[in-house]
Formats: C-alpha cells, sequence, structure tokens
C-alpha cells in the first residue's frame, strides 16, 4: 500500500485529453475549417460533424466518469467566444461553463486549454499569430472567458507553442485575395508552411525565432489577465520530443532541444504547471532530427512505437523547468491494434511510475485521446482514441483499452502491475 501510495498520489488525474475541433463538430467560424474547404487543400477529408462532442459533451463526460475515470482535458473555441472581432458571444460562453459546471458536480477535473491550435478566421485573415497585435487579441479573448473559468484548476493557455509557431503558418494562405490560386500555385496548403510536410510529420521545418516570441508574449499576456482574474493554476502544453543523441553526435543534441522546446519549457518555469505531451522519441544524428529507423515498429502516423517516450520527456521537462509541476496532458497512439495500444500505454505508465518514485511531481495522466476524432490533415484515418465512434449515428463504443485504463485509473495503477 505504501508503495502505491508512493507511485501514484492521492487525488492523481486520470483521465483522457481532447480538442474543440476535433471533436466539437461545425467549428465554421474557424481558420481550419476554412482551410480544410479551400479547393486542393491537403486535409483527406473536411472536419464536418467530427464526433459531435459540442451536443454530446454530456454524455461523453457520463461515459468518461463510468469507465473510472476523474479527469477531461477539453478546449474552449476561440472562434466561438468571439466570432468577430470584439464581439463575444454571451451563449456560447454559457455552453462552455455549462460544461466545466457539469465536470465539477460529476467529481471530474476539468483540465481546460485556451488555444488548441485553431483560431477565429476572422483573426486569421488579419495577421493572425503572424501580426504584432497577436498576443494582445488573445488576450482580449482570455479576459472574456475568464469568468466562467469559476471552479477550474487547471488551465493551459496554448497548445503545443513549439509545433503551433510552425503549424500556424498554414493560415497565412487566408490572408490572400484568392488563397485558392496561391494553393493551385504552391501545391497544397502545406506547402506555404514546409513544401511537403503534414502537420505532425517531424520534417517540419524549423520554428522561427519570432513566431516563438509571439506564442511567449500571448502566453505571459494569457497567465497575467487569470492570474488576476481567477484562482486557476496557469501553464501550457508542450511537445516534448524525447530527443536522444546518436552515439557520436551528442554535440548536436542541444540545438535541436534549443529550438524545438527549451524556450517554451524555460518560460513554464515562472508558470503553476506544465503540461507535457509525448509521443515518440526521435534521434539526432549528424544530418539533424531523424525519422523512425530502418526496420523499426511504426503506428499509423508513421511515428516510431515508443512507449518509452514519456518517461524521456517528463524527465527533460523536469530539468529544463528546474521543477515546475506537471501532468502528462497527452500521450497515445494510432493505431487500429488496441491491444497496442494497451501495451504502448503501459510501457508508458511504467514510466510515469518510475519518475513519480524518483520524486518528480507528477500530477495526472491524461490519455491522447478520448474518441477516434479528427486528426487535422489525417482527418479520420487516424485512430487514437479510447473509444470508437460511429460517425452516421455517432454511437460511442469503449474499446477494450478504454475499460482497461479505466481501471487502471480506478485502482491508481494495481490492475495493471505497475505497482510491485
Ligand atoms: C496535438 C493533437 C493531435 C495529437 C496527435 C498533438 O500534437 O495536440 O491535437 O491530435 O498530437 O497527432
Amino acid at each position: 500500500m505504501s508503495e502505491l501510495a508512493a507511485a501514484f498520489p492521492k487525488g492523481f488525474l486520470w483521465g483522457a485529453s481532447t480538442a474543440a475541433h476535433q471533436n466539437e463538430g461545425n467549428n465554421t467560424l474557424s481558420d481550419f475549417w476554412a482551410l480544410e474547404h479551400l479547393k486542393g487543400s491537403s486535409f483527406s477529408e473536411v472536419s464536418g460533424d467530427t464526433v459531435d462532442f459540442y451536443h454530446r459533451w454530456k454524455e461523453d463526460i457520463d461515459l468518461l466518469k463510468s469507465l473510472g475515470f476523474n479527469a477531461f482535458r477539453f478546449s474552449i473555441e476561440w472562434a466561438r467566444i468571439e466570432p468577430s472581432r470584439g464581439e463575444f458571444s454571451a451563449a456560447s460562453l454559457a455552453h462552455y461553463r455549462r460544461i466545466i459546471q457539469y465536470c465539477l458536480t460529476q467529481g471530474i477535473e476539468p483540465v481546460i486549454t485556451l488555444h488548441h491550435f485553431s483560431s477565429p478566421l476572422w483573426f486569421a485573415k488579419t495577421g493572425g499569430w503572424g501580426s504584432a497585435e497577436a498576443a494582445d487579441r488573445f488576450g482580449d479573448y482570455v479576459t472574456a472567458v475568464a469568468p466562467i473559468l469559476d471552479g477550474v484548476t487547471w488551465v493551459a493557455t496554448i497548445n503545443e507553442p513549439n509545433i503551433f509557431a510552425v503549424m500556424h503558418q498554414m493560415s497565412l494562405v487566408l490572408q490572400a485575395p484568392d488563397p485558392e490560386a496561391v494553393i493551385a500555385q504552391m501545391g497544397s496548403t502545406q506547402d506555404v508552411v514546409s513544401g511537403e510536410a503534414g502537420i505532425n510529420a517531424f520534417s517540419m521545418p524549423e520554428p522561427k525565432e519570432e513566431a516563438a516570441q509571439t506564442m511567449l508574449r500571448a502566453h505571459a499576456r494569457a497567465r497575467e489577465i487569470l492570474h488576476a482574474t481567477t484562482s486557476a493554476k496557469v501553464g501550457w502544453t508542450v511537445a516534448v520530443q524525447s530527443l536522444v543523441a546518436r552515439p557520436g553526435c551528442e554535440e548536436e543534441l542541444p540545438r535541436y532541444q534549443r529550438v524545438w522546446e527549451d524556450s517554451y519549457l524555460e518560460s513554464a518555469r515562472d508558470d503553476d504547471w506544465v503540461g507535457v505531451q509525448a509521443y515518440t522519441s526521435q534521434l539526432v544524428g549528424p544530418n539533424g532530427l531523424e525519422g523512425a529507423p530502418e526496420g523499426a515498429e511504426v503506428t499509423q502516423t508513421g511515428w516510431a512505437y515508443r512507449p518509452d517516450a514519456l518517461g524521456i520527456a517528463l524527465r527533460r521537462a523536469w530539468e529544463v523547468t528546474g521543477g515546475t509541476p506537471m501532468i502528462v496532458t497527452e500521450n497515445g497512439i494510432a493505431t487500429n491494434d488496441d491491444k497496442r495500444r494497451i501495451d504502448y500505454t503501459t510501457g508508458a505508465l511504467q514510466g510515469v511510475s518510475e519518475t513519480i518514485a524518483d520524486g518528480l511531481d507528477l500530477r495526472g495522466y491524461l490519455h491522447w485521446t478520448f474518441i477516434d476524432n479528427f486528426e487535422w490533415v489525417h482527418a479520420y484515418q487516424m485512430t487514437f482514441g479510447l473509444v470508437a465512434v460511429d460517425r452516421t449515428t455517432f454511437e460511442r463504443t469503449p474499446k477494450p483499452s478504454a475499460i482497461w485504463l479505466g481501471e487502471v485509473a480506478r485502482t491508481a495503477g494495481l490492475s495493471a502491475g505497475l505497482i510491485k
């Protein structure tokens, strides 16, 4: 029993993560909706209804609770709160307040993200994240949302600012008078960014320092507003890449860590907590970041199967932040083989329990994702969910992994044999 208590402390958050654009459906006033609908876009499908979380949130929270979880991460959609610049929707604010309130009354800890990749179309068209005013515009939205966060402990300002610093460039095409002509000329919306890569490909170009600075400013502004007006603990969720040097390339490693994650983690030294998100581990070789090694098992996304990535990421985040409390806000695997999802998550949780045993301050594990959802450019081809969904009837069916992980949550690791 003492080992159990040490491994997963009382109040440890066990749950799943989602994001508004990927789950709600019909996010019609957002930049991603516009991008998906451009002729020649590289999205394999439009998001459409997704899994209709906008109407089925209660059913999903009930299901999550019945499985044994005590926490749920979801995001608030800026485009719904501020559909036109300076016009705030009281109805949308009330909608999200109902979800928060329901979580609180059900004993489900809400972990709220204020920005998860998608932005309002008006914002994207008027300069978006490349504009000098981006941080202030984001601040106006955060100010409008703050009152509905009453009773919420965990708030993340921006999801994966280190990935988003590159990804936001996709929306630049929306500023052109004729975006489709630009796409026709360049090949696809991705070409605006990189010439080829998909959003989650590890061949993305490096984030520019300017974009990193915008993210840092927007985060600092949001933190200031939230600290002044709410009692929430404020942080952001960083994609920690679990980079490992190939033997002989140890000197190359710090440069990549610097560009991809350090400034975002260093900024979290001033935060109340930091979200750690990890899926795979990547080698840094003589020519830079490498893809999955030849012959390695890969997941649907083409990422190497590396359950140990999470432990590596947690230790790295802990070291760079100098000990900011952490929550795993995303970890999971895109696969059709649900048995492999259980194997992967068992391995990842082993890493989690070892970091706790070593004294790292870890407050929770939120699996990505609750329900198979809209996986950005790959749309519905990638299945990260613990729960399957029929996209015509929207009926949810928990996979064996959902039942297994719920049981792990209920028994704080005992049922998975994570605690000896
Ligand atoms: C993002 C999610 C995405 C997941 C899997 C993370 O980068 O926050 O939105 O679905 O990875 O690709």
